[in-house]
């Protein structure tokens, strides 16, 4: 199950000790005795147990374990493995794995080996979400599986993948009992169906998770889901059934059903252990995850980060992610927080700091007294905002913070005190008081969290900020100046005016800087539970308190989701919205694309009469100037509690500190101070309420599964069944004459250049996602397999049948082939002098047994990682690329896959060497390679020149030897 030799061979047996009375075992790295270890932050402490316990002498040795230990000096210098605890892969990314996997299978068994014995060495989780098309919402939103991109958790790409299970903003259908009219209200349209609004929505979801990391799937098994179940059912039937036959026959492989939920989230709310328990070994959760928001686990101290989809293959397969010693830079947390500030604005907050203070590619550590007032979800919410600071990962150590967290999970009692137990005696448990545990970083940013105030912003644009504190000048400021995005230019005298009239029956006032509108909405920014939760504790205290909302002030309530609306409910503080007149009016974006009921006649009246700067308070996310309502020409986002509290008071124009927000009916004055809830009392809320009802609905879902996954019928077999009628799921031949024996080097002698390329070929160009082009080789293939082009979907999509996958290789119209005078996926087959596409001319080549090459220029192999990258290459037939500098990824690919990375010495390339490319190359190879080796070239033009061989290790050369790591890895069954 693990990389653990439990023989006495183990090099670190001596710091093995016990925990449950004998019963569970674990590496302590602290009786390495050396007392570097205290002082090594605890992300590089998770990497050093992971050496320790992983060391095998052969990817991982003792000497990494040094470097490790002597993180202080090599950090940036060295390269050290890391085997995760668990890979996770959603379905796009885990079908090639698995099919390699199942492929391994048959070429073993033909050898007469037990196939079951072929399993991933590394516990994998694959999610099966992205191949849920929505057909039948009738939202606007359509997911098309992995549009244009890669597999890799690129930052842009990731949200759109998780879109189609979340909540969609629905248009509310019942609009009754709104306050601001004493008529009855006008109707609510779903504002995704007004026409001429642009699909402002899809932006809103796309950005939901980055601020909320822990989410309620808002829907049952209503009748859209079924529908989209069924439809999901016939499209992906084939992957279905393959990935099912994965969940019974592959040991250490789980499958989490269609449905359950997006992959962040599952990973976030189901699979996330803190520690790990197996075979009899108890040791940190770590992960490395194929999507884009793998990093929020590090909130949980819980070392994670995204890779593409090859390289989780080779965690997958055993091999451990190689990384270069990171710098790791200490965020210390420092100073309290401010009573108005919100969760949203910390983390904004923070995230800013960060973002300034450069920190890319280095793993961010917090400690400080600052970090036991961020919740579990506050800190997720951070974790998953590294890549706008370019951070590997922001890392949260276990604290008790964190025990509190899993308690709302199903971690038992005697779970949790082993977990509290095993870190404490592994020193990887924080108490963030005591600076004497802090370690030493390679930089320390301090953030003093004091120094995060709240902010509104207007009141006509978004980006125009004011600090809540300086509201009140503000205001008044924007009252004097000219008109323009700050200023309105109000004559002084006319400042003071104050216009009454009825409101049902009574009198009110209207000045500048009344507000008439006050719109709580969990959208974007405040979909954060404990944001709308402060919200609703602060209205319980107004409310107890006393105060009141103005009645002719339009109040409403969009919670965004049914689920928010539910654990607003639960909580209690739901009938406190709806006292203060804060109904919920629907799920849509409602207030903020100017769908609210009419103001009443009077307050326009007035507004107009007195020629009065009214003013909306809103917390969605965007805004434009007269959007709410014509006559309201201020307007400001807020967040929710703020609000509350500017509805309570009535006006903007208000200094929180000094004024009091209300007088009650027996004169009492109420500041905003009094009301405002304690972070300690909306965190305990928010975990009470809405974290162990999150883990209770996943978990339900979990054991539900549904209906439809339980009814796919799938083979019993040991080895995978292949349907050789399939376009989807096929045998791929990577293990064609698999020997038992490591053959020879193989010189590469003749070989023809397939193609002839120039600076800064991407994995775009090599490996193109999106879709078929029409007149393509895969098209040909496909529609030979009697498919019509709307059936051909996309590579990403057919990731699992290697025949398209290789026809798609270098099959991107903005290739730019030397050989061909413009841009397209064409090459010259230089024996004919045709001009084919790039698969035909390989295939010819191939048939006439004549080896392969590509030339190439400066940073070879850059942008996302993609699966196919090399495997694409590798089946085409090509055995070696010669460029003048590789990106390390896809280097690292190349030699994964058994092709030899060439670099031209420094200041040489084909155009100083002169080679046209039509010439036959010959590299021979000796009998034994060493790292960095330089090799021969020789042309059939009678020239030489010399090429380094970019093995960087010995296990490059041995992964080369045996033609890569897929069949590395299955010679070692044989
Ligand atoms: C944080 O800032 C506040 C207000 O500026 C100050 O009073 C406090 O001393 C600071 N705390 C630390 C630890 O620097
Ligand atoms: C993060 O990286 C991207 C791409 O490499 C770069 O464009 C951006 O400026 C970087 N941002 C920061 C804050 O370093
Ligand atoms: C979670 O805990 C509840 C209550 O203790 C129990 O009924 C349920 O079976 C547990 N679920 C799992 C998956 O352990």
């Amino acid at each position: 199950v693990m990389n653990v030799c439990l023989s006495t061979e183990h090099p670190y047996n001596h710091l093995i000790e016990t925990l449950n009375d004998g019963r569970i075992k674990y590496f302590n790295p602290q009786k390495l005795n050396d007392q570097r270890y205290d002082k090594l932050p605890l992300s590089i402490r998770v990497l050093l147990e992971a050496a320790v316990r992983n060391c095998d002498g052969f990817y991982t040795k003792e000497e990494d374990v040094q470097n490790l230990l002597d993180w202080q000096q090599q950090q940036c210098k060295t390269e050290v493995p890391f085997t995760p605890a668990r890979v996770l892969l959603q379905d796009f990314t885990g079908i090639p794995a698995m099919v390699d996997l199942a492929a391994m299978r048959d070429a073993v068994a033909k050898h007469g080996v037990d196939p079951s014995l072929v399993n991933p060495k590394c516990p994998t989780d694959l999610i099966v979400d992205h191949s849920l098309q929505i057909d039948y919402s009738k939202c606007a939103i359509q997911n098309t599986p992995n549009p244009g991109g890669g597999d890799g958790p690129s930052q842009n790409q990731g949200p759109s993948r998780s879109a189609p299970s979340r909540p969609l903003p629905r248009g509310g259908s019942h609009c009754g009992g709104q306050r601001g009219t004493c008529s009855k209200a006008a109707a609510c349209s779903d504002p995704l169906a007004s026409p001429g609004q642009p699909p402002a929505s899809v932006q809103q979801i796309e950005n939901t998770p980055l601020l909320c990391p822990f989410h309620l799937k808002p829907v049952s098994e209503t009748e859209t889901t079924l529908k989209n179940q069924g439809m999901e059912l016939i499209r992906n039937k084939e992957r279905l059934q393959f990935f099912k036959w994965c969940s019974k026959a592959f040991k250490n492989v789980n499958v989490v059903p269609p449905d359950v939920g997006a992959v962040h989230q599952v990973n976030l709310e189901y699979l996330s252990r803190v520690v790990q328990v197996r075979g009899g070994f108890i040791y940190p959760d770590s992960v490395v995850g194929t999507d884009s928001h793998t990093t929020m686990i590090n909130g949980l101290g819980i070392l994670g980060w995204g890779v593409g989809g090859i390289e989780s293959e080779a965690v997958m397969l055993g091999q451990p992610v190689s990384l270069t010693l990171p710098q790791v830079v200490g965020c210390k947390l420092v100073g309290s927080i401010n009573p108005l500030t919100t969760s949203i604005d910390i983390v904004l907050g923070i995230t800013k700091h960060l973002r300034q203070a450069g920190i890319a590619g280095k793993f961010v550590e917090f400690f400080g007294p600052g970090v036991s007032q961020l919740s579990a979800p506050d800190r997720t919410t951070i974790a998953n905002m590294c890549p706008e600071y370019n951070a590997t990962v922001s890392f949260f150590p276990v604290d008790q913070v964190t025990i509190k967290h899993f308690k709302k999970t199903n971690f038992t009692q005697e779970k949790l005190e082993l977990l509290e137990s095993y870190m404490r005696a592994v020193k990887l448990f924080r108490c963030f008081d005591d600076p004497s545990e802090d370690p030493q970083y390679s930089e320390v940013i301090e953030i003093n969290l004091s120094s995060i105030v709240p902010y509104v912003s207007g009141p006509k644009r978004p980006q125009d900020r004011v600090a809540v504190c300086s509201m009140k000048e503000d205001f008044q400021s924007c009252l004097d100046e000219k008109v323009g995005f700050k200023g309105f230019h109000i004559s002084k005298e006319k400042q003071e005016t104050r216009v009454p009239f009825l409101h049902c029956g009574r009198e009110y006032q209207l000045a500048h800087g009344s507000v008439v509108i006050a719109a709580v909405i969990s959208c974007t920014n405040n979909c954060n539970p404990a944001v709308m939760l402060t919200a609703g504790l602060m209205a319980k205290k107004a409310v107890e308190a006393g105060l009141v909302v103005k009645p002719y002030i339009r109040t409403s309530l969009a919670p965004g989701s049914g689920m928010v609306t539910h654990y607003l409910s639960t909580s209690g503080v739901l009938p406190y919205f709806s006292q203060l007149g804060f109904e919920v009016i629907g799920y849509g974006c409602a207030t903020c694309i100017g769908n609210t009921a009419p103001l009443p006649e009077a307050v326009v009246d007035a507004i107009k009469q007195g020629d009065l700067v009214a003013c909306g308070v809103l917390s969605g996310n965007r805004h434009f100037e007269g959007r709410l309502c014509d006559c309201v020409r201020a307007n400001y986002l807020a967040s929710p509690p703020l609000v509350v509290a500017y509805a309570i008071a009535g006006t903007v124009g208000i200094n929180f500190e000094k004024e009091p927000l209300g007088v009650t009916s027996e004169g009492k004055e109420v500041y905003l101070r009094d009301i405002w809830p304690s972070r300690e009392e909306v965190q305990q809320t928010e975990e009470d309420m809405v974290i162990s009802s999150i883990f209770k609905d996943v978990r339900g879902r979990m054991d539900k599964g549904n209906t439809f996954w339980n009814n796919i019928d799938c083979p019993e077999s040991i080895l995978f069944p292949w349907d050789h009628k399939s376009t989807y799921i096929r045998s791929p031949c990577f293990f064609s004459k698999l020997s038992k024996e490591v053959p020879p080097p193989q010189s590469i002698e003749n070989a023809h250049a397939l193609l002839f390329l120039g600076d800064k070929v991407t994995t775009d160009h090599i490996s193109p996602a999106g879709s078929i082009a029409r007149v393509s080789a895969a098209a040909k293939y496909l529609q030979s397999k009697r498919l019509t082009p709307r059936e051909f979907n996309s590579y990403g999509a057919r990731r699992g049948n290697d025949a398209v996958m290789t026809r798609g290789t270098f099959a991107s119209i903005k290739l730019q082939n030397r050989f061909i005078g413009k841009s397209g996926p064409k090459t010259l087959h230089i024996p004919s002098g045709q001009t084919l596409d790039v698969f035909e001319a390989a295939e010819r080549y191939q048939r006439d047994g004549i080896h392969l090459i590509i030339l190439a220029g400066k940073d070879y192999g850059s942008g996302n990682s993609r699966d196919w990258v090399a495997k694409g290459p590798y089946l085409l037939g090509v055995r070696a690329v010669i460029a003048e500098s590789f990106e390390k990824l896809h280097k690292n690919q190349l030699v994964g896959m058994g092709i030899m990375p060439l670099e031209f010495l420094p200041g040489q390339n084909a155009d100083s060497l002169e080679l046209n490319g039509k010439e036959r190359f010959t590299i021979t190879l000796p009998e034994s390679l060493s790292p960095r080796q330089q090799l021969n070239v020789n042309t059939s033009q009678g020239k030489s020149f010399i090429v380094t061989a970019l093995f960087d290790t010995e296990m490059d050369i041995i992964l080369f030897q045996h033609g890569g790591l897929l069949r590395y890895v299955a010679r070692t069954f044989l």
